[in-house]
């Protein structure tokens, strides 16, 4: 007799839905197709020689511990050396602040276990990004939503929804996934202020905070915080827990991220992560620490920075000349994306639809709401770090003759 698997799933799976993300990625695998829609590094800029050497000296120098099992925690060396990097933005962390997990999207996991329990709300970003609320679903979360503009969270509309008690915020200050905004200096000052006034824990997701191409590096939330990993008996304290990760900066294959965070949370993590899968791959973390070594790393960022800076550009053209005047866009200073608002009325799966016939994909922006409501049918999601310039500007080109025929038909509705 076979098995009704079906019938035995966990109540907390009842809700999840196969990511639009996931499914589109399939679809837009097609060679012909130009794709804005996943949020992929340039495979160009991939240090593959240098992988190559790090993984031959890691087997030759250190091939029986790289081959081992290792600490929960992570490779020391490599947690010394996120420590010492951060530090140069003000982050005061001790080794044993820094926990390596395989991607961020497992510290997102990893801290919806330790945080929430069914029911609990969790204040986010409006939009936000997708893989957050997919990893937060599973613990049953559900949402308390702040809008955002062009300087990131709107921390003036920010109280009411702290006083109603939400478990803890996550942000995303730099360069967001999706909305490609920044949060301004002075919001950021004024959040970690009303998050210490209401007792409201913050999550500070920074995937992409070394990318920027304009403008100053403004100071991390994790800073701010007047109790920031302060020593008191020996225990760490502090409001905020940092995420950051390699994916964007080396490699996303190698899935390697770490959380800062106060050590009993670290401590509380670790065992969460034992039960995960023990620990992230230890030759992973042997190769991205030797890679990175000897200031590589600094020297490669500067080149995706350059690079990445070249196809920021290119989409910014392209739009300004093919997209017509009711569409607007952000002006992202750094990361992967750009958001682009449509007129109201716009149907955002007609206009999906119409892109995939010229042959050209992003991601609609209904994905980025964590309240299912219907917010984000105007907005689409465009990545410029994966396609040549040449191939932004004729994706462009392609997805202007999607938008016209959209806008057409809101006219003819209307
Ligand atoms: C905001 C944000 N957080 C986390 C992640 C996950 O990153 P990782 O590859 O380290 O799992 C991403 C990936 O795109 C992201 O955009």
């Amino acid at each position: 007799m076979s098995t009704a698997w079906k019938s035995r799933y966990a109540q907390r799976t009842k809700d999840i839905k196969s990511s639009t993300i996931r499914e589109l990625l399939k679809i837009t695998q097609k060679p012909e197709m130009i794709s804005f829609a996943g949020g992929l590094p340039a495979p160009d800029v991939f240090p593959i020689d240098r992988f190559q050497e790090a993984c031959k000296r890691v087997l030759e120098l250190n091939g029986h511990q790289a081959l081992q099992y290792g600490a929960t925690e992570g490779y020391e060396p490599l947690r010394e050396m996120i420590a010492r990097h951060i530090a140069r933005y003000g982050i005061k962390a001790h080794t044993e602040n820094v926990l390596i997990t395989s991607g961020s999207q497992q510290a997102l996991d990893l801290i919806g276990k330790l945080f929430i329990n069914a029911g609990d709300r969790v204040l986010v970003e409006a939009p936000t990004y997708l893989g957050a609320l997919q990893a937060f679903n599973v613990y049953g979360a559900e949402y308390v939503c702040v809008p955002s503009d062009n300087d990131g969270l709107r921390t003036d509309l920010l109280e009411a929804p702290l006083r109603s008690g939400p478990k803890f915020m996550y942000v995303l200050p730099n360069f967001q996934n999706p909305g490609g905004t920044t949060l301004a200096e002075g919001r950021r000052h004024e959040l970690v202020m009303l998050a210490e006034r209401y007792g409201i824990p913050i999550i500070e997701d920074d995937p992409y905070g070394q990318l920027r191409y304009e403008g100053e590096h403004l100071t991390p939330l994790i800073v701010l915080d007047r109790e920031n990993l302060r020593r008191d008996n020996g225990f760490t304290l502090g409001n905020v827990i940092y995420l950051s990760t390699f994916s964007k900066t080396l490699a996303p294959g190698i899935r390697l991220a770490w959380i800062v965070a106060p050590e009993d949370v670290i401590s509380k993590l670790v065992l969460l992560k034992q039960g995960a899968d023990l620990h992230t791959s230890t030759f992973n973390q042997y190769v991205a620490y030797e890679v990175a070594r000897d200031g590589f790393l600094d020297q490669h960022v500067k080149l995706i920075r350059q690079v990445y800076r070249e196809r920021r550009d290119a989409m910014l053209h392209a739009l300004q000349e093919y997209f017509p005047h009711e569409v607007t866009w952000t002006h992202p200073k750094g990361g992967l994306f750009l958001w682009v608002t449509m007129p109201e009325g716009t149907d955002s799966e007609a206009l999906f639809r119409a892109a995939l016939a010229e042959n050209v994909a992003f991601v609609a922006g209904d994905s980025f709401y964590a309240n299912n409501g219907h917010e984000g049918s105007r907005h689409m999601r465009l990545n410029f770090s994966h396609s040549q310039p040449d191939q932004i500007r004729e994706g462009i080109r392609r997805l202007s003759v999607a938008v016209k025929m959209q806008l057409r038909s809101n006219h003819v509705t209307q």
